[in-house]
């Protein structure tokens, strides 16, 4: 499991900012709770193991803080000045929202107007934006967590049908902090699975434009 969390870690991240965390429930009385959450089912019941892929919008500065260190290596080593101004300057500018929403009510105008002239990031300009942007990054830690797993022999199953609010407080975690999915873990059961695997045509999902 742990080679798996590891190995999700590298899944690539928007400017590197990794805002998620997996929480891998060990406990079992947590472990109980966490599966009644995922509304009992067999996928969370049976698993051998749980993972809660956690989107962290909220860990974005600190987050920026840490890894500028680690690229830095503590201060020791100087980054070009415009990867400083990424980090310092335009990542602040569209990552932070104060309270009354007015970074978000700034970046809309602005975005709007350069937008009339050239092509313009069109996001975030409000709450959902920087939702979606979080669980964007936690969903690829959760694909790669389940290629690793596969990868080394496992089988898993992503749960989306659960209660997140109790998933959240069973964590203790703040209210920004948002639930992506849970993930079972283990070795599946033939009769685990509901039926073949199939897919849509190659032509109703991927189009040659
Ligand atoms: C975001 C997400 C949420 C899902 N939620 C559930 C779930 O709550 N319970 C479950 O049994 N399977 C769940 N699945 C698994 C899908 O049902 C499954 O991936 C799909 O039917 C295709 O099957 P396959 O992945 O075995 O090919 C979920 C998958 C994703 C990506």
């Amino acid at each position: 499991m742990r080679d798996c969390l590891r190995d999700a870690t590298l899944a690539p991240s928007s400017s590197n900012l990794q805002p998620y965390e997996l929480y891998w429930v060990r406990d079992s009385t947590t472990r109980q709770r966490l599966a009644e959450a995922c509304l009992g089912q067999p996928a969370a019941t049976t698993a051998g193991e749980l993972v809660v892929v956690m989107a962290r919008r909220d860990q974005w500065k600190t987050n920026l803080d840490k890894v500028w260190d680690l690229m830095t290596q503590g201060g020791r080593i100087s980054l070009p000045e415009p990867l400083d101004d990424y980090y310092h300057k335009i990542t602040p500018r569209v990552r932070h929202t104060d309270a009354l929403g007015f970074d978000n009510l700034m970046r809309r105008v602005l975005f709007w107007f350069r937008g009339r002239r050239a092509p313009t990031v069109r996001s975030p300009v409000n709450t959902g934006d920087h939702r979606v942007w979080a669980h964007t990054q936690s969903s690829l830690v959760a694909m790669t967590l389940m290629l690793s797993l596969t990868a080394h022999g496992y089988d898993s199953c992503p749960i989306g049908g659960l209660d997140k609010l109790r998933i959240r407080r069973l964590l203790g975690l703040p209210e920004q902090a948002e639930v992506t999915m849970v993930i079972g873990a283990g070795t599946r059961r033939p009769e685990g699975l509901y039926s073949q695997r199939i897919r849509l045509p190659y032509g109703d999902l991927i189009k040659e434009v």
